[in-house]
């Protein structure tokens, strides 16, 4: 087991925050992990997959279990379907595109999210109308302290608007291993109603979009949209999408008639935390290096050399502010570390 003591975590997270961890290992197989497992206490290990999905606010006291765990094959196909295993250190959208170029359908609308494929269940990473469970079928893990193997089945990750298993009872539990999809090779069920996805598909002139348009139109909205992290930190939408009692919201309305809302059920509406907080006007607010992206206000992004802890603050003052003004509470998407 190589281990790196001291090691700088800046290239290994979204948003590009300088702390060290006391110590990182690179996991490239399973029996790698099951090895690392046994030298190392659970309760001391941190599990790195893409580093997409956190905020680090302080030095990380200790070992990074670094999830590099490539490979993606076709595990069995029928005459309308196939059934994709991916490991879990293969980057989430790289993986799409591999997809897409053999004509596999269902992970389009998912392109260009940030992330590997073994923490896509974790959150049920979504997009323009389409969630991961639409597509899941199962993921394989190994308990962090019995190394007992276990199969989550589709209903065994209890999945939720960004929410698994993995976030509740099986958190810091489990290092999941790969995932397997179900995708289709025909008759592909393609989903362009959400957002600007029609808008650019028709300006493309395309009537019947193949999974590649789609696709395609997906990557220039969001890249029109949401910045790089490559180039400005960021770890996509900071806050999920508050839910909200209609009653509030007709009473909010009466104030902000303009106030958009996803239907959900008889008496809940989804706001988006976007519009809340651009109407505070904070969109492209800077506090130093921590601030509000310029054109998606649930982005909070890294100039260069904030601090977690800076970021920390200005989404926390976020959340007080958009609570006293419309009596919403904001929950935090990204996992803030420790
Ligand atoms: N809006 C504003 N100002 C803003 C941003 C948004 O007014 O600065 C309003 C607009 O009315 C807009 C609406 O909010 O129509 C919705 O905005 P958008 O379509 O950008 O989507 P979102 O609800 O802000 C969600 C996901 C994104 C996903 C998009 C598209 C969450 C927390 N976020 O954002 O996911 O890409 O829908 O499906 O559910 C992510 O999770 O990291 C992520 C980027």
């Amino acid at each position: 087991m190589d281990i790196q003591k001291d090691f700088s975590l800046k290239n290994h997270n979204t948003f590009g925050i300088d702390v060290k961890a006391n110590a990182f290992v690179t996991i490239q197989s399973v029996s790698e992990l099951e090895k690392a497992l046994q030298q190392v206490y659970a309760s001391e290990i941190f599990v790195l997959g893409g580093g997409s999905n956190i905020l680090l606010t302080d030095d990380v006291p200790k070992t990074v279990f670094y999830i590099n765990l490539l490979g993606k094959k076709i595990e069995s196909e029928d005459d309308g379907f196939v059934y994709v295993r991916a490991n879990a250190g293969e980057n989430w959208h790289r993986f799409v595109l591999w997809c897409i170029n053999q004509d596999f359908g269902g992970i389009e609308n998912l392109s260009l999210i940030p992330g590997n494929v073994g923490t896509s269940p974790i959150q049920n990473i979504g997009a323009y109308g389409v969630e991961l469970k639409d597509v899941f079928v199962s993921c394989e893990a190994i308990h962090m302290q019995s190394l007992e193997h276990k199969s989550f089945t589709h209903q065994d990750c209890q999945f939720g608007y960004r929410d698994s298993i993995f976030k509740n009872e099986a958190k810091g539990k489990y290092i999941i291993t790969s995932v397997l999809l179900k995708l289709s090779k025909k008759n592909h069920r393609i989903k362009t109603s959400y957002g600007a996805i029609q808008q650019e598909l028709e300006a493309k002139n395309i009537q019947q979009p193949t999974v590649k348009d789609v696709s395609d139109a997906v990557i220039a909205i969001r890249t029109a949209k949401l910045p790089n992290p490559k180039e400005l930190g960021n770890s996509g939408s900071f806050f999920k999408n508050p839910i909200v009692d209609k009653n509030h919201f007709v009473e909010l309305q009466k104030t902000y008639e303009n106030i958009p809302s996803y239907p959900i059920s008889e008496e809940f509406v989804k706001v988006p935390a976007g519009w809340l907080i651009d109407t505070l006007g904070y969109k492209g607010y800077r506090n130093g290096d921590a601030g509000v992206h310029k054109n998606q206000a649930l982005v909070l992004v890294n100039y260069g050399n904030a601090s977690g802890k800076e970021v920390y603050q200005l989404a926390q003052e976020i959340q007080q502010k958009v609570k006293d003004t419309f009596g919403i509470t904001l929950e935090m998407e990204v996992n803030i570390i420790p």
